[in-house]
């Protein structure tokens, strides 16, 4: 079987992209889908950075600028799930070729069940090429107009490279307006909704300690809502009684109150 390979695209900068990218792909990771996500923001890299990355040193920088090969850019990352991070610095971002993303994802596909895109904000070089080298292009859109606007530039820039939108992520969902706004942003977009998640005050605290959400709090709402997508994506059932209760420690407590949330 070949990879399904997503980006996650939004237009709209600071949609939650970053965040469903990583989540989304632990989950499937835990699902026991061999699953790599890559961060094609190679100007704001910021995937690494919720896993405490930074300081690989070598990067898809390094291999988009043709002083590296890609295996060497794979990390280990949370329950098995491999991350190709970018680096930080200006000089790597100069040099990199955003072009060969697309050898990148020929050599990267191989024996994994899932690539996920990180893909940056926007609709420059660096951002068309994550969405023309996608199967499948999924919208991370938060309940406001110019998170809706930006994205249905996104779908129909997607379309014009001739690949398609399999769906949106409604992210920061007011829950008490749930279905008007599921219905709202299917219309408005012309897709479906795959999954809303909700505000969560744990996505925040959880990046905070470099441990994906649906890990560090599982039975969070918006852990949840992802490990549904994931399942979703997977073509199985989602089964919310086999997500493990974790205890909560001295860390977690002492987040909590910084942090805040429940
Ligand atoms: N469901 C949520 N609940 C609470 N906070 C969230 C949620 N989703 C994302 N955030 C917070 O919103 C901010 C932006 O998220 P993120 O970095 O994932 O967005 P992005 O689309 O990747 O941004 P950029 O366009 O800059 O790459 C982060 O501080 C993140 O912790
Ligand atoms: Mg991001």
């Amino acid at each position: 079987m070949t990879a399904h390979v997503y980006t996650i695209a939004s237009g709209k900068g600071g949609t939650g992209k970053t965040t469903a990218t990583l989540n989304l792909g632990t989950a499937l990771a835990l699902l026991g889908k061999k699953t790599v996500v890559l961060d094609a923001d190679i100007g704001m890299a910021n995937l690494g950075l919720l896993l405490g990355l930074e300081k690989s040193k070598i990067t898809l920088h390094d291999v988009l600028s043709g002083t590296a090969q890609i295996k060497d850019a794979i990390y280990e990352g949370p329950g098995g799930l491999k991350v190709v991070p970018s680096g930080l610095s200006l000089k790597g971002f100069q040099n990199s070729n955003p072009e060969k993303l697309k050898e990148v994802m020929t050599a990267i596909v191989e024996g994994m069940d899932f690539v996920l895109i990180d893909a940056p904000a926007g609709i420059s070089k660096d951002g068309v090429i994550p969405l023309a080298v996608a199967d499948k292009v999924i919208l991370v859109v938060n309940p406001e107009l110019a998170s809706m606007a930006d994205a249905l530039k996104t779908k129909a820039l997607t379309e014009m490279l001739g690949r398609s939108v399999e769906g949106v992520i409604l992210n920061r969902a007011e829950l008490e307006k749930t279905e008007i706004n599921r219905n709202k942003v299917s219309e408005l977009l012309g897709v479906k909704v795959l999954e809303m998640i909700p505000e969560d005050a744990n996505v925040r605290r959880s990046a905070a300690f470099k441990v994906p959400i649906v890990i560090r709090a599982p039975k969070s709402p918006a852990a949840i809502a992802f490990r549904r997508l994931a399942a979703l994506l997977a073509g199985e059932t989602f089964k919310e009684s086999s997500i493990k209760e974790e205890k909560e420690g001295f860390v977690d407590r002492l987040a909590r109150s910084v942090f805040g949330g429940k």
